[in-house]
């Protein structure tokens, strides 16, 4: 097992990966109360909610549990709702802990719980999906979605610790796997080409679910999440670098509309039209898009998407959460393994990027 930390003062939180991890050891020190809610969904629950309901009550604790319906339709304030329902309706006192067992809809949901139940309970994170062990269970972004806009209800809530267990990813279906994969080729293109090297190593292995190399992903890409985060924790600066590939992916997700395409694969060939575009801009080079490409391709994810009208693709880029004062600003890469957020870009290159990067009639 590796552990890595995520330095926020008082607020310091472990992230355990590994195999096999024990909940009733790993988990004791940082349930406070007596109580404990664990929030999962009709997939997850079968598969591991008994495991982690035996190890807590061997805690002697309190256990109850709230079960949602699977998918990102539900990550609604209706849903939400059901939550808060169960911790009433189980006595649950403001010393108690919300442990979210799950994806990150789980994550996001169970976590804004917390925040909101009797003005803010413990938390608990144990992600399920390799997306959510990379990205959304780290950090405190929390929330759902509102009719008009993708995760525009929320709070920052960081969990007391995050377990992130290797062998829970083996029921995880392939398409899944790969949508994590996406985020983890993004730490890499963001900001570490050696982290890059490895995975050009090692693709075949992760898309295989091999778990060692999983586990190294995984406490990479944590790593670099951390240090983010721990630097900037509201997102007044660096942490926007995390969103390579996002304000092109959202339009496509958008567009498509939601569960069409899974995010991983919206945010992937979102990655290669922003890095599409720091070569139009000089800054990358053909061999570095080139791979770019190559490397996500191999972890079987799309470098094209359908064809999105392009007053459509920027109509919907126009709402991404990273304008500022109407300025549409972007995650482009200045050299692989360096991304920078910049409004200093030309349109004219951006709209070829996005056509470039389209499947052709
Ligand atoms: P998800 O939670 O919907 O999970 C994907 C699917 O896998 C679901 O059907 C789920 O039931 C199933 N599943 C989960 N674990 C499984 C397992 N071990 N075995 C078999 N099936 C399993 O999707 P996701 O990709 O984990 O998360 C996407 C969500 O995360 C979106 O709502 C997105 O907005 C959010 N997100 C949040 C942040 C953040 O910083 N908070 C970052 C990125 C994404
Ligand atoms: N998923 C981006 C972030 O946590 O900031």
């Amino acid at each position: 097992m590796q552990t890595l930390y995520v330095e926020l003062g008082e607020r310091r939180y472990p992230i355990f990966i590994g195999s096999d991890l024990d909940p009733n050891a790993l988990l004791e020190p940082y349930i406070h109360g007596r109580q404990v809610m664990i929030v999962s969904n009709e997939t997850v629950a079968p598969l591991y909610l008994a495991r982690y309901v035996a190890a807590i009550e061997a805690l002697g604790k309190t256990v109850a549990t709230c079960i949602l319906p699977d998918g990102e339709k539900y990550k609604n304030i209706e849903h939400l709702n059901l939550i808060f329902d169960a911790l009433l309706a189980s006595g649950f006192n403001r010393d108690c802990t919300v442990l979210a067992l799950g994806g990150g809809v789980i994550g996001d949901m169970a976590g804004f719980a917390s925040a909101c139940f009797q003005r803010g309970v413990y938390f608990i994170q144990v992600p399920t999906t390799l997306l959510s062990q990379v990205d959304s269970s780290v950090g405190g972004k929390t929330g759902i979605n509102h009719p008009l806009g993708k995760n525009m209800i929320g709070a920052f809530q960081q969990p007391q610790v995050v377990l992130a267990d290797m062998s829970q990813l083996k029921t995880l279906p392939a398409r899944e796997l790969s949508a994590g994969l996406a985020e983890v080729i993004k730490y890499a293109l963001l900001g570490d080409t050696d982290f890059l090297t490895w995975l050009e190593q090692h693709i075949d292995d992760l898309v295989q679910g091999d778990e060692a190399a999983l586990a190294e992903a995984v406490y990479r890409s944590c790593a670099h999440k951390a240090r983010i985060v721990a630097n900037d924790e509201k997102e007044q600066g660096e942490r926007a670098l995390l969103n390579l590939g996002h304000t092109f992916g959202h339009a496509i997700e958008s567009y498509l509309g939601y569960g069409e395409w899974l995010h991983g694969e919206a945010v992937a060939t979102g990655m290669v039209m922003a890095a599409d575009l720091s070569q139009r801009m000089g800054w990358i080079s053909a061999e570095d898009l080139a791979r770019t490409k190559n490397i996500i391709q191999r972890a079987n994810l799309p470098i094209v998407c359908p064809q999105i009208p392009l007053d459509d693709f920027l109509a919907y880029m126009a709402h991404d959460k990273k304008v500022l004062n109407g300025q549409l600003r972007l995650v482009l890469m200045q050299a692989v393994g360096q991304a920078i957020i910049t409004k200093t870009f030309d349109v004219e290159l951006m709209k070829q990027a996005i056509l470039a990067n389209q499947e052709q009639a």
